[in-house]
């Protein structure tokens, strides 16, 4: 099994939808009428949830209509949240097939079908043409991803020429042992955490 194959194992939990759709019923909510921020508390997967991705946005600059790219989707929370409360129009690509398929279900059921698109595949291979995008971010995603030089490669390549590339990532900031498992690897076969001073020129 490819390392990439490996990540989406580790993501894919097989009845999501599912899951997500009972837990809602559970809160009180109505499935079939559901607003965007009512998936706010569980689809954010990245430390500080929504709150994070609402600071990260003001760091980025937004303004409505931007082409933004989201590498390593999940099930879409922060590309909902550009694109609602943004008014930006998000593309996500994601490894993992089921996240993808979530993705979409979830933003159907929102209304925001047509301000998000999401795409299963990989960062290391994006499958979009050059200079496509005015910016793209990525939140915790290049923890599961060890060629980081060929993922900044294939970011820069799809933007254009004055585009940006927001990061938020799981970083090491000491030396020590990472103890597996940990939210996104079962063991160090699938972990690249970099460090928050790296050495080397990249
Ligand atoms: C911790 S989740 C974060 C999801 C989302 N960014 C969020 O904050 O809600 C990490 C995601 O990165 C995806 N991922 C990991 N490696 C990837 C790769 N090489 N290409 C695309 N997606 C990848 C995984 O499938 C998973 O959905």
């Amino acid at each position: 099994m490819t390392v990439e194959q490996n990540v989406a194992q580790h993501y894919t939990h097989g009845a999501l939808e599912a899951v997500i759709f009972e837990a809602l019923r559970k809160s009180g909510k109505d499935p079939e009428r559901l607003e965007p921020d009512d998936l706010a508390t569980g689809d954010e997967f990245h430390i500080g949830g929504r709150e994070a991705t609402i600071a990260f946005a003001e760091q980025l600059g937004l303004r409505p209509s931007l082409q933004l790219l989201d590498v390593g989707c999940g099930i879409g929370g922060p590309a909902r949240y550009f694109a609602h409360h943004q008014k930006c129009q998000v593309t996500g690509i994601d490894l993992t097939d089921e996240f993808v398929r979530v993705a979409r279900a979830l933003s159907q059921r929102v209304g925001l079908a047509d301000k998000v698109t999401f795409v299963q595949g990989s960062a290391l291979e994006l499958p979009f043409p050059a200079g496509n995008f005015d910016g793209a971010y990525m939140l915790h995603v290049g923890m599961n991803i060890g060629d980081k030089a060929t993922l900044f490669a294939q970011v820069k390549r799809v933007l254009k020429p004055d585009g940006f590339f927001g990061i938020y990532d799981v970083m090491r900031t000491g030396p020590g042992e990472i103890i597996f498992p940990v939210p996104w690897a079962s063991t160090g076969a699938t972990s690249f955490v970099a460090d928050d001073a790296p050495t080397g020129g990249c």
